[in-house]
């Protein structure tokens, strides 16, 4: 009975696995180098030039960093669970430069995976097992259990430093929107 377990087990593993690294190609294909600076932990992002609605991809501490500035419509087409509201009023944006912006983990909080982001859409969608976000990162489709996670950070001028817990992400922390 365990072998058998062992291997679903396997069969499950390989099974995320592949479709993680499908998830990893599609986003690769959209994905924009950003100017970064890495040092000890922290990464510091220039949001200066960003496109609006674009999808950027960063690394902190080994996990992928999502970056999106965020439009003034950025309503998601056809939300699953009716909430149609404009991301771009989301209280977990965060504010640089005069820009409302989207960064989190990039890493699903159903089991993972990679969400792609379809910008005609405004919405992320989980390849492992169809899981939806807004672009501010609020689940519009189970089953992820809650919100895509924000990293701590702080705002620099126009850049942000990921791995430093600015009085911007406190806030965020007191308001509970960050976990
Ligand atoms: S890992 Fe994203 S929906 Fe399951």
């Amino acid at each position: 009975m365990s072998d058998r377990r062992d291997f679903f087990g396997k069969v499950l593993g390989a099974y995320a696995g592949l479709g993680a690294l499908g998830a990893l190609y599609a986003a690769k294909r959209t994905w924009d180098p950003l100017p970064s600076v890495k040092a000890a932990g922290f990464t510091t992002l220039d949001l200066s030039n960003l496109e609006e609605n674009k999808l950027y991809v960063e690394k902190w501490r080994g996990k992928p960093i999502l970056i999106i500035k965020v439009p003034k419509d950025a309503k998601p087409d056809g939300a699953p669970n009716g909430n149609n509201e404009n991301a771009y009023d989301d209280k977990r944006l965060i504010t640089v430069g005069g820009h409302k912006f989207m960064i989190v983990v990039g890493l699903c909080t159903h089991l993972g995976c990679i969400p792609d982001y379809f910008p005609e859409k405004k919405k992320f969608i989980c390849p492992c097992h169809g899981g939806q976000f807004n672009a501010a990162g609020e689940v519009l489709k189970a089953p992820p259990p809650s919100p895509l996670v924000i990293p701590p950070f702080k705002i620099d001028g126009t850049k942000v430093v990921l791995g430093e817990a600015g009085p911007e992400y406190k806030k965020l922390k007191e308001a509970g929107l960050v976990a």
